[in-house]
C-alpha cells in the first residue's frame, strides 16, 4: 500500500471540480486517509515546490497556490503514487489525454487542477509538510475485499 498527496489547487476549488475529482480518485478503489483545506502558506508553497525554485515559472507558480484555499488530500491504495499520476495526465491540461483528469478538465498549462507526489520519496517529503502526526489515519476501508482480490497478498 502506497499514500500519495494530492492538492487540489485553487482553480479546482474554485471551479467547483473538487467532489468531481476527488470522486474519480474513490471510484478507482483509492482510500482517503487525510484531508484539510487550507490557504497555504507562502513559506510552505515555496518548500513544496523548492525543486522549481530556478524555473521561470515558479514565482507564478507560488502566487497561483497561494492565492486561495485548496484541497490537500492524502490518498492510500496498491500503486497509488504511479496510478494517481497516471490518472492526472500530462502536466500541461493543452497536453493531457482525453480521460486523464487534467485532459477532461483543464486546458490550461499553469492551471492545471491538482497536484501529485510524484515518487515515494516525493509522497513522503509532502506528506510530512502538509499532515502532522495523527493527521493521517490509519483505517479499514470495509470494501477491501471486493475492492481487492484478498485470496493471497491484496492483488
Ligand atoms: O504538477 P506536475 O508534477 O505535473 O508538474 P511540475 O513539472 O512538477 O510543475 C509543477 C507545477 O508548476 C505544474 O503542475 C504547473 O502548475 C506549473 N508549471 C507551469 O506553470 N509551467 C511550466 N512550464 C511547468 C509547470
Ligand atoms: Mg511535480
Amino acid at each position: 500500500m502506497e499514500t500519495s498527496l494530492i492538492i487540489i489547487k485553487p482553480d479546482g476549488v474554485q471551479r467547483r471540480l473538487a467532489g468531481r475529482i476527488l470522486t474519480r480518485f474513490e471510484e478507482k478503489g483509492l482510500a482517503i486517509v487525510g484531508a484539510k483545506m487550507m490557504r497555504i502558506p507562502l513559506e510552505l508553497a515555496e518548500t513544496h515546490y523548492e525543486a522549481h525554485r530556478e524555473r521561470p515559472f515558479y514565482p507564478g507558480l507560488v502566487q497561483y497556490m497561494t492565492s486561495q484555499p485548496v484541497l490537500v488530500v492524502a490518498l492510500r491504495g496498491k500503486s497509488a503514487i504511479t496510478v494517481i499520476r497516471k490518472m492526472l495526465g500530462a502536466t500541461f491540461g493543452s497536453q493531457a489525454d482525453p480521460g486523464t483528469i487534467r485532459g477532461d478538465f483543464a486546458i490550461s498549462d499553469g492551471y492545471n487542477l491538482v497536484h501529485a507526489s510524484d515518487s515515494p520519496e516525493a509522497a513522503e517529503r509532502e506528506l510530512g509538510l502538509f499532515f502532522a502526526d495523527g493527521e493521517v489515519q490509519d483505517y479499514e476501508m470495509h470494501d477491501t475485499p471486493w475492492v481487492y482480490d484478498t485470496s493471497s497478498d491484496l492483488r
